[in-house]
């Protein structure tokens, strides 16, 4: 192995696939040295550092986790017999109706009357969640509110078979003219992923049903009506330290009605009334009208999953604030009241004694004693953001830590970790101080390009050590962009994530907890893509990105140990075309000039490329002005390409009809694997879509990478309508500087961005001793790196390296739910120093034993 230095790599921007490319191109193998201090440990690891977020998104919960396979098992959902089909066969005669009088129970009072007038048997059929997942042999336990209204007739349940093969099959009995509750047992002579439920009525008479159920009998722990144990034990498996519960934008709804309630999820199951799910109706796109919460998996069922895997719960309740993509409907300060107490009794239900009101709520479900691991943590709102948000928060926290300062409290920064909201909300955090009470720990958000993780791994290298500490509670590479439905779970977004996973665990000190989102989707019935774990109705697979989660879990460590790596580091440059546009106004443009030194290379008022503005909608060149015509949305026409860097841009523009503003754009790179560009926005106001304030517009200076804007400048300013501006930008490296009729009016620089070829990070397990080393191969070469332990005495010779390797494309799916996994084998002649090849796209875990 020969000892070299490599310099810093000054790359063009290319997409990690181009770099490896490039890399295999020149032949030669990339080396580096990486060199572990064990003798200077760093600060300790959070025992709960890596953890898990659920959401019912997805059919996470519901037609997931919550292992009921019949779907509106109530009637409940507001087209009462959504789910359910009338089998009514033509020789019958009869009425299959929904019922509200005489209820088996009030405040749910839809149920369902089959009244049959012949001896043809006619009923019901529940499809399930997209199809029941039944396998042959296995007890599934049928049970159903029913009464007798008019003779005896005989029911029968039956599984039916996706092609309509009766795969079981029984008779009911106990029915009385009064609502009970009647069982059956149903054992599958064939596995099908597509089975269905029918009831019959087999002869004439009249028979009333409500809440209608069927769960396997095999559930996580053999609890009855409980949770699905493949899915549980995939979760069990990967060793959360915490679990973030119920959501997501699902505690907040849509509007405040449809908020998540805690107190709705608890006592009886029969009680526990539907709410419509928020990802029912949130994508236009992927739109789920079966989707409903029936809370089957409501806070008793969190706490005690949380008691069952070793995790810590971290509830998150209601702010006092609606979504704030949908409504942001926001309750007054001064009636938050009852959603503080919501979170106190919360509180209580988690950790008070059984004698205590809530904890006799808790204790009346079968859990007398407190939960444990006790509930030390709770999350005010999801993805808040705005100073209504601070204000909440005080009330919050006030009200919490007066009765509970063991309860650490989890504060929002909005749904980005760079946007004008997120640039509002963390030094607003920082500062924050109620009654001597700080932000304690802020959580932060992040789904973008899996560039972006690389490029940001060091976002915490140099963070405020003495401001509030991070929780990065939800994040993703998005392999395409946020909400696509072609983002795939494959090796290249899972790798991204390890990176950036790497610079977490070596800013333990401020990252205190993480977890990707979102955790469970049912492949059948999915909004959001990706998804940590992929099931169907019989099976969980696990993703790539799921593995690399499960590699941290499992090899934590207590302490951080200072790494270094002499990788080469690849410097993404600020390049790309030029852009005019605007956002809800009217606007026109012309004379625009790009300049790079003495060369020109467009010039819409001469021959220099005059015409090479493309792209947008409701564009029209008039002469040499270019008018944008559609005062609603927005559009952009662009010049350029994507490697045009350092140069000044010129023009006039002036703003025809509207109040929005004109948006110009630089150093625009539209390539798939950067999305990224520089945008000066003239006359918008900051704050996002609910808090923004449009009478105090702004000027604004944002820089936009891999799906993510980052606000880099503003400061007032407005234009007036119908009025000539001269507009110059200059970009100098990553130096931007805007001007106004000739005043310089904003700059800024937009931060570095550099991608190492090798990310690293170590700790050590203080119970083993071992050091444990992570190292993160992102790019398509094998790297060649020379590890260096310093500060130990002893080193065992062997030692264990666990890989997870693959093409950037590969996925784990339910035909190859093998395809990548980690594997693990002995290393020999480890030692002070030792040589080690990284696969190329691999992810290595080294446990070395030391003394
Ligand atoms: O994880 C999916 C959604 O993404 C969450 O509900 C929300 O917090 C975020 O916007």
């Amino acid at each position: 192995m020969k000892w070299k230095l490599l310099l810093l790599s000054a790359l063009l921007p290319l997409s990690l696939t181009a770099c490896a490319e490039l890399g295999a191109g020149s032949g030669a193998d990339q080396q580096a040295t990486i060199t572990v201090q064990a003798a200077q440990p760093g600060p300790k690891i959070n025992r709960a550092m890596w953890g898990a977020f659920f959401e019912d998104i997805n059919f996470g919960g519901d037609g997931g986790l919550y292992a009921e396979m019949v779907k509106n098992r109530g009637f409940e959902f507001p087209e009462p017999m959504m789910g359910w089909i009338k089998i009514v066969p033509s020789l019958a005669r009869g009425d299959v109706s929904i019922q509200t009088e005489s209820p088996y129970r009030p405040a749910q009072s839809h149920y369902v009357r089959v009244a049959s007038r012949t001896a043809a048997p006619m009923g019901i059929s529940n499809e399930g969640f997209r199809g029941m997942g039944v396998t042959a042999g296995e007890t599934y336990d049928f049970s159903v509110e029913v009464r007798n209204v008019e003779g005896t007739p005989p029911v029968t349940v039956q599984l039916v078979g996706a092609d309509g093969t009766i795969l079981a099959a029984d008779q009911l009995s106990g029915l009385t003219g009064d609502w009970s509750k009647v069982t059956a047992i149903l054992r599958p002579n064939d596995t099908d992923t597509h089975a269905r439920l029918a009831i019959f009525v087999d002869a004439p008479g009249t028979v009333d049903f409500d809440f209608v159920s069927l769960f396997p009998r095999k559930t996580w722990k053999n609890r009855p009506s409980g949770l699905r144990a493949d899915m549980v034990q995939a979760l069990a498996d990967m060793h959360p330290g915490f679990l973030r519960f119920p959501g997501g934008c699902i505690v907040e709804g849509s509007d405040l009605s449809k908020r998540y309630q805690w107190k709705n999820t608890i006592g009886p199951i029969d009680d526990r009334k539907v709410l419509i799910d928020r990802w029912n109706y949130e994508f236009a796109w992927r739109p789920t009208p079966d989707y409903y919460q029936s809370f089957g998996l409501g806070f008793y069922e969190f706490f005690q999953l949380c008691e069952d895997i070793g995790s810590q719960p971290l509830p998150v309740v209601n702010a006092g604030m609606a979504c704030q993509f949908n409504s942001g409907e926001l309750c007054p300060v001064d009636a938050l009241g009852p959603y503080i107490q919501d979170a106190l009794d919360l509180i209580e239900f988690a950790n008070g004694p059984a004698t205590s009101e809530w904890g006799a709520k808790r204790a009346a479900m079968g859990h007398p004693a407190p939960f444990k691991p006790p509930l030390r943590m709770m999350g005010i709102g999801n993805e808040q953001w705005g100073p209504q948000y601070l204000e909440r928060l005080a009330l919050f926290t006030k009200a919490i830590k007066e009765r509970h300062p063991e309860i650490t409290l989890v504060s929002d920064a909005g749904p980005s970790p760079a946007d004008d909201r997120f640039a509002y909300l963390w030094p607003q955090l920082q500062q924050f101080d109620v009654d001597g009470h700080r932000a304690e720990i802020v959580d932060q958000h992040c789904y973008a390009n899996p560039i972006w993780f690389l490029a940001n791994s060091n976002r915490f290298d140099h963070y405020d050590r003495n401001g509030p500490k991070v929780f990065f509670g939800e994040y993703a590479a998005q392999s395409v962009a946020i909400c696509s439905t072609k983002n795939r779970n494959n090796v290249e977004c899972a790798l991204a994530e390890a990176a950036y996973m790497t610079g977490l665990e070596r800013n333990a000190d401020v990252v205190r907890m993480a977890s990707y989102a979102p955790l469970f989707s049912n492949t059948e019935a999915w909004q959001w893509t990706p998804d940590l774990i992929w099931t169907d109705s019989l099976h969980a697979v696990p993703s790539v990105n799921y593995y690399v989660q499960q590699l941290f879990c499992r090899n934590r460590g207590d302490v951080v140990l200072p790494t270094t790596n002499t990788a080469p580091v690849r410097d993404l440059k600020l390049s790309g075309r030029v852009g005019i546009g605007t956002s809800n106004c009217t606007a026109e443009f012309k004379e625009m000039r790009v300049t790079q030194g003495d060369r020109v290379l467009v010039d819409s008022a001469s021959s220099v490329n005059p015409s090479v503005w493309s792209g947008g909608t409701s564009w029209r060149n008039e002469g040499g002005v270019y008018q944008q015509t559609n005062a609603g949305g927005a559009s952009t026409s662009f010049a350029g390409d994507q490697f045009w860097m350092d140069y000044t841009f010129t023009l006039k523009a002036r703003r025809t009809s509207g109040s929005g503003a004109i948006v110009l754009n630089v150093c625009d790179d539209n390539t798939p694997a950067m999305a990224s560009r520089a945008q000066w926005i003239l006359g918008a106001p900051v704050g996002g879509p609910t808090v923004a304030d449009p009478s105090k517009p702004e000027f604004i200076l944002q820089s936009h990478f891999a799906e993510q804007d980052e606000l880099l400048a503003h400061t007032p300013g407005s234009l007036e309508t119908n009025r000539w501006y001269d507009v110059k930008i200059s970009v100098h490296g990553g130096r931007l500087e805007c001007y106004l009729d000739g005043q310089l009016v904003q700059s800024a620089q937009v931060p570095e961005r550099k991608v190492p070829s090798l990310f690293t990070s170590a700790t050590r397990d203080e119970t083993t001793g071992e050091i444990i080393l992570k190292v993160v191969n992102p790019g398509g070469q094998a790297m060649q790196a020379g590890i260096g332990l310093s500060g130990v005495s002893h080193i065992d010779s062997s030692g264990q390296a666990t890989v997870l390797a693959g093409n950037p494309a590969d996925e784990d799916s339910f035909d190859s739910p093998r395809r990548v996994v980690p594997t693990t084998t002995t290393i020999q002649n480890v030692g002070p120093r030792f040589d080690m090849t990284f696969k190329a796209y691999s992810m290595t875990v080294l446990r070395l034993g030391t003394k």
